[in-house]
């Protein structure tokens, strides 16, 4: 087999055989095929597709080009929850404890942020002493001690996704809907849960613009889990908005913690709630309450328990930005659009994200809303308060959102958009 006569068959539209499939994967994760014929394959993918029969054996060979985990041993059922991304995000901190506290194991092997969507482990690593990096001896101990773990995916789970996400993120290649399923559900098959719940995210903060793609996207997911006997259910959910009011790293942590004191914005509690009863319902637990765990304290037990087990120290106070700056409303009215993608961006440019995989992240930088679309604004109010340690970054965080929002007329009436849209 060599790489070019691979490369030369989807470069003309052709179809993979599964030896073309088996042996690329193989040889890229050795290192013998070079990183710049894995680029042409991948672009030759993103342009020209692959069917699901090629899906399901390059997911396949990404399984195989590492270990698989097991949670046999737990007594509890197993749920997994994957988003694809989103600006506001925090749900997984809120959610693992929850379903952990009505009663299955969530073990939430999770990412860190790129680009303008942040990521699980950036912000739970903002409060002091917490640790991502776990053995798998270390995350089974926790997932059976407390019920839910949420760390970083060991070396050895689905070798060939981290060189290929890490060579796709450099190359314009993220975007291709066989990548990007094979990509999740290669980690999520080889991590060995029993049940998965996806929140397919759609709209300007989303990878996914448009809803059809979204719906591709979920069912081709949903099968590639079915048939390797995990319970897949997705959800196709608004990312056209930011979650809540905060996007960045602390300031989404302490969002979080308000939810499971049994507060917190509306939307983070309804997402939170309906990914909940979809992971109780796949990991076929019926007559549990999420609902109810929120507002009895038995969720933040769990979680107090889960950040304490990973080193951290439930009430330390958490990093705040050394600087400050409010953006207030330009003109009384209805707010009807304030848009996710330059939300994401502002909150990126002051910190809270990286540029580039190495970059550090700062743990106070990000953004505050202080309204949401549907709400009515007088001229002059806050309406967003930037966050940041390096205020030079403030201009350039500005720019991003020189189009970020819509004012109409007071009075115009508003419908806010569903936050599960199917
Ligand atoms: N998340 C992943 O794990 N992989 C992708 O390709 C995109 C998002």
């Amino acid at each position: 087999m060599d790489v070019i006569s691979v490369i030369r068959t989807k470069r003309d539209k052709g179809e993979l055989s599964p030896e073309q499939i088996d042996w690329v994967i193989d040889a890229y994760t050795r290192g013998a095929v070079a990183d710049e014929q894995m680029s042409a394959l991948a672009m030759a993918i993103l342009l020209n597709g692959m069917n699901r029969d090629e899906i399901a054996r390059w997911t396949a060979a990404m399984i195989a080009s590492g270990e698989r985990m097991d949670f046999s041993s737990l007594s509890r059922p197993t749920a997994d929850k994957h988003s694809t991304g989103g600006v506001g995000d925090k749900i997984t901190l809120p959610l693992a404890p929850l379903v952990a506290a009505c009663g299955a194991a969530v073990p939430q092997l999770s990412g860190r942020g790129l680009g303008h969507t942040g990521g699980t482990l950036d912000k739970l690593e903002s409060i002091p002493g917490w640790r991502a990096l776990l053995s798998n001896e270390e995350m089974l101990h926790v997932l059976d001690t407390t019920g839910a773990v949420i760390c970083a995916a060991g070396d050895g789970l689905a070798p060939a996704d981290k060189k290929l996400y890490a060579l796709r993120d450099v190359t314009g290649t993220v975007e291709a809907i066989p990548l990007i399923a094979s990509s999740i559900m290669s980690k999520k098959i080889a991590e060995g849960t029993g049940s998965l719940v996806l929140d397919v995210k759609v709209g300007t903060g989303a990878f996914m613009k448009s809803i059809e793609d979204a719906r591709e996207l979920a069912s081709t997911m949903v099968q590639l889990g079915t048939d390797s006997g995990v319970k897949t259910v997705a959800l196709l959910t608004d990312m056209s908005t930011p979650l809540g009011l905060t996007a960045g790293n602390a300031l989404e942590v302490r969002e979080s913690v308000e939810v499971l004191a049994g507060g917190g914005p509306a939307d983070v509690v309804e997402l939170t709630i309906a990914l909940a009863r979809e992971m109780l319902d796949a990991a076929g637990i019926k007559d549990a309450d999420p609902a109810k765990a929120l507002a009895d304290g038995s969720a933040m037990d769990v979680w107090r328990r889960m950040i304490a087990a990973q080193g951290g120290d439930p009430d330390a106070t958490l990093p705040v930005a050394r600087e400050q700056h409010v953006v207030t409303a330009p003109s009384s009215g209805v707010l009807t659009r304030l848009d996710a993608y330059d939300i994401g961006i502002a909150a990126w440019r002051l910190g809270a994200g990286r540029a580039r995989k190495e970059d550090p992240v700062q743990a106070g930088a990000g953004v505050e809303l202080h309204a949401k679309p549907g709400d009515t604004i007088t001229a002059g109010q806050p309406l967003l308060t930037l966050h940041t340690d390096t205020p030079e970054k403030f201009d350039y965080a500005l720019t991003s959102l020189e189009n970020a929002w819509d004012v109409a007329p007071t009075g115009t009436s508003f419908e806010a958009s569903p936050i599960v849209l199917d």
